[in-house]
């Protein structure tokens, strides 16, 4: 994206373990991080921007600004569990997830009592095994879930990936960093209207 952009970084492409990539005459240099280190960096201006998830920037409220959808890693946070479970509201529901943060947001909404139980990966055990009546975790195609006897029972908020930048970055890169924001901003509207058009003919042909 950042590529069709207008800011490619053509060694970015070498196979190698490098994981700081500079292209200087296009003024840009990007850094691999992992997905969920991406807002630390932003936050910390150690990056003037960055790419992170929607459930990061919800899980850990950094401050900084998100500046655009770019409508790519779509998926959704929701809560999941065995078909045959049946909530009680009489009883602290025990909740295991990856996201604790946005589990307590949302349960305290419905003023809920819960107990989070959490964890760091292979979320859909927790339920199978007894320790947990329901998980909170992403979904994508449904497909982990499906496979270990699990179904989606409730959404909580679509996910996407966003363009993230730090706040002082923003004041004092503000004019760099609003043209790649209008770049990539024009770049997604490109790619959305390829893709409704694409399915207008595929219906049409249908
Ligand atoms: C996420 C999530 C599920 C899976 C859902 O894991 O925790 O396990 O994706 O995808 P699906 O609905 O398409 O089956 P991820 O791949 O991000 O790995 P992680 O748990 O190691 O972060």
């Amino acid at each position: 994206m950042f590529e069709a952009s207008g800011y490619g970084c053509p060694s970015i492409h070498d196979q190698n373990r490098k994981l700081i990539f500079e292209n200087e005459e296009a003024g840009v240099r990007y850094f691999w991080v992992k997905p969920s280190d991406v807002a630390i960096y932003v936050e910390h201006g150690a990056a003037d921007i960055g790419v992170a998830g929607k459930d990061i920037l919800l899980e850990y409220e950094p401050d900084l600004y998100e500046l655009l959808d770019l409508a790519v890693g779509k998926c959704r946070m929701a809560v999941a569990g065995p078909s045959v479970f049946r909530d009680d509201p009489g009883k602290t529901l025990r909740v295991a997830t990856k996201f604790p943060n946005i589990a307590r947001h949302y349960y305290a909404k419905q003023s809920r009592a819960i107990d989070i139980i959490k964890l760091n990966g292979s979320i859909e055990l927790a339920p199978l095994l007894g320790l947990s009546d329901v998980i909170v975790d992403i979904v994508e195609t449904g497909t982990t879930l499906k496979e270990n006897g699990l179904e989606p029972l409730e959404t909580i908020v679509p996910i996407s990936a966003r363009l993230i930048a730090n706040k002082v970055s923003f004041k004092f890169k503000n004019t760099e960093i609003k043209a790649l924001c209008q770049s990539l901003s024009e770049y997604c509207q490109e790619v959305k209207r390829q893709h409704d058009k694409d399915s207008t003919l595929r219906r049409n042909a249908e």
